[in-house]
């Protein structure tokens, strides 16, 4: 399988791409997903183009990145009435490698202000909001992306008109979430949807999206689709360790055995490690309390470490939990190697 995906000038290692999503796809866990192998290209969540522009310090926050941190997309929403081309040469200033226009959004406080999904309502009014991006930031050689969805329902499907127009507008990729926006996340991914739009494009690569948890779910998306690439958020909140076991299965045909929950609860360990080193104890005690039971779907039966790290007020204490369930893991395993002498 081509496993070179190219987005405008930038070759990226590995097709597979790491979403943006609100409230998690942060720079700790950017930089564990990226540590972990496969991540062609990871994003940052959708950031609001007045609040970088005026450098709010919340914007300021979710657009942080480092040099490991790399390639990045930044995400952007907007409409046409906003100053999103100048906020996309703000991105590029910021580091961006890839700046994307957020068309899925289905939330209220972004549809309201005409952004996110609502940019897929009036196809004219997205594409010349398009070339302006795209001609403000051409100087800078940073490619313009879209992430999209199929439509807004189902009587108003445009996944394949409007990739055709932004290719013609000079976008170098579009991410298709195989969803309505009036589905938000019910149901599931429509992969003839997103296999529409790969067909759509002439010289772009479509990205496709929706749904992929495990490595053979990605190979079967690119299978049905013929998409160049695919973007994986909610699965890999419980596996970041997903895009390398599927960039595995798509370089050699064989699925990789999956990991032992004692390393994933290494992995969960270095999280807690980036998140202190980029978040501090208090962001890092809310996010473990939180996402425990993500990864804790993965694993065998661990409802005890789950609740411990569910309840824990502190990085110690939430520490101290999962490297005692290591310890005791790791003693059972030992004793059972252990070579009898014989008597
Ligand atoms: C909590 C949450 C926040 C999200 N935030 C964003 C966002 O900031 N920008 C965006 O384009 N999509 C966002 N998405 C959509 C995801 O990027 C992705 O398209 C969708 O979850 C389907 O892919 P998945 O099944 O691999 O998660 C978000 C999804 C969720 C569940």
């Amino acid at each position: 399988m081509d496993l070179m995906l190219r987005i405008g000038p930038l070759q990226l290692e590995s097709p597979l791409l790491l979403a943006p999503i609100a409230g998690y796809c942060d720079l700790p866990f950017r930089l564990l997903c990226r540590e972990l192998g496969g991540v062609g290209l990871a994003a940052t969540e959708l950031l609001n183009c007045r609040s970088v522009l005026k450098e709010r310090p919340k914007a300021l926050k979710l657009s942080a990145s480092t040099v490991a941190d790399r390639p990045l997309c930044m995400q952007l929403y907007g409409s046409a009435d906003d100053p999103l081309p100048e906020a996309a040469a703000w991105a590029v200033e910021a580091g961006a490698d890839v700046v994307d226009i957020n068309m899925g959004c289905p939330v209220d406080k972004v549809c309201k202000k005409n952004g996110g999904s609502l940019l897929l309502k009036d196809l004219d009014a997205t594409e010349r909001l398009v070339r302006r991006i795209v001609r403000r930031i051409e100087r800078t050689g940073a490619p313009v992306t879209a992430k999209i969805r199929l439509g807004w329902d189902r009587n108003s499907i445009v996944g394949p008109e409007l990739v055709r127009r932004l290719e013609d507008s000079g976008v170098a990729a579009v991410t298709v979430h195989g969803r309505t926006t009036d589905q938000k996340f019910k149901g599931a991914a429509d992969v003839d949807g997103i296999a529409a739009c790969v067909a759509a494009a002439d010289r772009i690569p479509v990205i496709g999206n929706g749904d992929l948890r495990t490595p053979g779910d990605v190979k079967a998306m690119m299978d049905r689709t013929g998409c160049a690439g695919v973007m994986i958020g909610r699965g890999a909140l419980r596996a970041p360790w997903l895009f390398s076991q599927a960039a595995t299965l798509l370089k050699t045909g064989v699925e990789p055995a999956d990991l032992s929950d004692v390393e994933k609860l290494r992995v969960v360990l270095r999280h807690i490690e980036l998140m202190m080193e980029h978040a501090g104890e208090r962001e890092t005690v809310i996010c473990m309390n939180q996402r425990i039971s993500r990864y804790g779907k993965t694993m065998g039966p661990c409802k005890a470490l789950r609740e411990q790290v569910r309840l824990a007020t502190s990085v110690a204490e939430i520490r101290e939990a999962i490297e005692g369930w290591i310890g005791e893991r790791e003693g059972m395993k030992n004793e059972f190697s252990v070579p009898r002498a014989h008597t």
